[in-house]
């Protein structure tokens, strides 16, 4: 069986039309979305996020603002950005690039963010949101991770889904989602024993741990759906997943490739939290 392609740039054209309309639709009441993102530093990653996540604000229609500072900003400087940000209303989303400097405690900074403004859904007020069920902001991979496994009609009552990676960012989050659908969850990590004998009786695998071939053909039972969140180089220097693609690709029934699969998504999911911020105001 060669898998089905699951197509993150595909589904962000259908989710980031929708958006555009809602957008529309917003800025006809006087009101338009508004992002601001913070980059601290120079690392050359994050100036690239932010620079697609400030051009998906503009393909969409939203409003953005990026502010760029040296690594040297103070810890008391961004807190003060970020309390400005909180009491402008033109502003509906907050994110502070990470990783953030040593010298600044990122925690702290995500706390500082109003968590009607939590984008990201890194505040504890988020996470306990999702832990709990109620209504808040999911970060933005898992979340677009649960898309792609809509748009494929899949339901997860009673599937065993295994969550390799136990990152607050994707890992622990994606589990918490995955177990709202009703889903069995293993949640692996780098002390796990016997890594394959977990992933062989998985339905699903989400592999985000951040490196190269950690899912293999041989870990996945037929017919598996896999979804891999990894951004590796690989030695010729292109980029790839976690996930041994061409091997996984004859074993599982859908697979998402990397570049074009849950990376865009994130970027969609974003899009998705900053206008349904805007919606609530
Ligand atoms: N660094 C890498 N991914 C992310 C993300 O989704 N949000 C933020 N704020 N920083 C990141």
């Amino acid at each position: 069986m060669t898998a089905q392609l699951i197509d993150g740039n595909a589904l962000s054209r259908q989710l980031r039309a929708d958006v555009s309309a809602r957008v529309s639709a917003l800025k006809a009441r006087g009101i338009t979305p508004g992002l601001a993102v913070i980059l601290v530093g120079d690392n050359a990653a994050s100036q690239v996020y932010v620079r697609n996540k400030v051009k998906a604000c503009d393909d969409t229609g939203m409003h953005s603002v990026l502010e760029t500072w040296p690594a040297s900003l103070s810890e008391a400087e961004l807190l003060a950005r970020v309390d400005a940000l909180n009491q402008d209303p033109a502003i509906h989303g907050i994110l502070v690039q990470l990783p953030l400097p040593a010298h600044i405690d990122a925690q702290k900074v995500i706390e500082a963010i109003d968590p009607a403004k939590d984008v990201d859904g890194f505040h504890i007020a988020s996470a306990g949101a999702l832990m709990t069920g109620m209504r808040g902001f999911w970060p933005c991979t898992p979340y677009g991770c649960m898309k792609m496994l809509e748009s494929i009609g899949y339901d997860l009552k009673g599937k065993h889904a295994v969550v390799i990676g136990r990152s607050n960012i994707v890992g622990k989050p994606m589990a918490l989602m995955l177990l709202q659908q009703n889903a069995t969850v293993t949640i692996c990590h780098s002390a796990t024993k016997d890594l394959k004998a977990m992933t062989l009786q998985a339905d699903v695998i989400v592999a985000a741990v951040g490196k190269r071939n950690v899912l293999t053909a041989d870990m996945v039972k037929p017919g598996a759906v896999v979804l891999d969140v990894g951004m590796n180089r690989n030695d010729e220097g292109k980029l790839c997943g976690d996930v041994d693609f061409d091997g996984v690709r004859e074993v599982a029934s859908h697979i998402t490739p990397v570049p074009g699969g849950v990376g865009p998504m994130t970027i969609t999911m974003l899009m998705v939290n900053t206008l349904e911020s805007a919606e609530r105001t």
